[in-house]
């Protein structure tokens, strides 16, 4: 049995960048975890503190349920394929994967039949004679998880292993990782800033920014569910459209959604209706994803926005329709790698994301660059407002065009609603 538990984790470089932030996470014998987060938030340090490659600053790191920080690295049981998986160019693929069983003292005949049963199981039986410089790309990946497997770890750790590949290769070795390691029953946890990886292979899917960990789930539940906007503008492809919207509480009939022009209703029968009435004469984000419009006639009545088609994307399998409806979006925009915090305290992403939102939501405040003291940025993104450019699935090459009117309904079950701080509003509610 093989099980990971990170228990209130934090780890601060000695120049103050918070590159873990307080995060528990536990991963189940067997299970296949898949760390997302955009580039510098932390992922591979995750992975590096489980391996003991580094050690926290706070917290602590469990393995099968005992502390390990007294640990070296090779005694826990742990292998780990790194994303650039250098292997030695002067041995052959057989000896690069026999390598850590010679390491273990085992006798060559033993060490060459696990070889042979690895290779085979991941289809490099052919090039076991070859150096890894007479190797296509995603056979010298093959080769490095060969490498880390034969030892039979309890848990298997992979650090963007496909993001070297072409995107082809990428589906499919995608496929034969999952396969692989679901078959050997082994622990894993898979760091990844793709999405679809993510969503594909996980069993469960930890979302991380900056640091902090922003929501936990089954592939499924994040992306029905998002715990935060940050999750919501994070997954998904076309993104999540994420408007700006006032809230007025009408006791005898709905809850007006007030887009600026438009305007939908949540009825009192909706569960959420009571969670979002709270905001009443406030502003909150609304999200809903393209699956949750459908073209309409105009004449529908309903929920229903009418829009203006600013431009179209054909994607061959469908069309994208992008509406202005007259609404504002929050655009919640992703960072770089490397940005270093200087925040002096805590205060999570939550917070730093509210300071954004309640600055964006302050009347006649429209972009903004969020600084902090000294002129330090101190969220973790950038955050605004822009004119809500509505996307629609459209079938493929749609006889509409430019300018053309649009009305789409909106299945109000599948929207999603969040408050200034990025929380969801309906947190309680399933
Ligand atoms: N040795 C180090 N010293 C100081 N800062 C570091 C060090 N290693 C990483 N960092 C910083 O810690 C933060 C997290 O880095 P990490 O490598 O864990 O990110 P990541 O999520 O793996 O990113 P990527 O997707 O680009 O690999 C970043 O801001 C990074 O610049
Ligand atoms: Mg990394």
């Amino acid at each position: 049995m093989s099980t990971v538990a990170l228990k209130d984790v934090t780890k601060i470089w000695p120049d103050g960048t918070y590159a873990v932030d307080n995060v528990s996470l536990e991963v189940q014998d067997g299970e296949f975890m898949v760390l997302l987060g955009p580039s510098g938030c932390g992922k591979s340090t995750v992975l590096r503190m489980i391996a003991g490659l580094e050690d926290p600053t706070r917290g602590e790191i469990l393995l099968n349920g005992e502390p390990v920080l007294e640990l070296p690295p090779r005694d826990r049981s742990i292998a780990m394929v790194f994303q650039d998986f250098a292997l030695y160019p002067h041995m052959t693929v057989s000896e690069n994967i026999g390598f850590p069983l010679k390491l273990s003292g085992i006798e060559p005949s033993p060490r060459q039949d696990r070889v042979d049963a690895i290779a085979g199981a991941l289809g490099i039986g052919e090039v076991l004679g070859r150096r890894p410089g007479q190797l296509s790309g995603g056979q010298r990946q093959r080769v490095a998880m060969g490498r880390a497997m034969v030892r039979r770890p309890g848990i298997f750790l992979m650090d963007e292993p496909l993001s070297n590949l072409d995107s082809g290769l990428r589906a499919e070795l995608r496929a034969e990782i999952s396969s692989m390691t679901r078959e050997l029953g082994v622990t894993t946890m898979y760091v990844t800033h793709d999405q679809a990886e993510a969503l594909t292979m996980a069993d469960r899917v930890a979302i991380m920014r900056r640091g902090v960990l922003q929501d936990l789930g089954t592939p499924t539940e994040v992306y029905r569910r998002p715990a935060t906007l940050y999750t919501a503008a994070f997954l998904g492809s076309p993104k999540m459209n994420l408007l700006e919207a006032a809230v007025y509480v009408h006791l005898d009939r709905y809850i007006a959604l007030s887009f600026g022009e438009q305007t939908l209703y949540l009825a009192w029968s909706d569960p959420r209706a009571r969670a979002v009435a709270r905001y009443h004469g406030e502003r909150i984000v609304v999200g809903i994803r393209a699956e949750a419009l459908t073209p309409v006639t105009p004449d529908t009545q309903g929920h229903v926005f009418q829009g203006r088609i600013r431009y179209l994307e054909h994607h061959g399998h469908e069309s994208l329709a992008y509406l202005d409806i007259g609404a504002t979006a929050i655009v919640v925009d992703e960072i770089g790698a490397a940005l270093t915090d200087t925040r002096g305290q805590g205060g999570g992403a939550f917070r730093r994301l509210g300071g954004a939102l309640q600055r964006l939501t302050r009347p006649g405040g429209a972009e903004v660059a969020p600084e902090g003291p000294g002129g330090v940025a101190t969220d973790p993104g950038r955050h605004h407002r822009k004119p809500a450019e509505l996307a629609v699935r459209l079938a493929p090459y749609p006889q509409v065009s430019h300018g053309h009117p649009l009305a789409v309904s909106v299945r109000m079950d599948a929207v999603h609603f969040f408050d200034q701080r990025g929380d969801r509003i309906d947190a309680g509610w399933r």
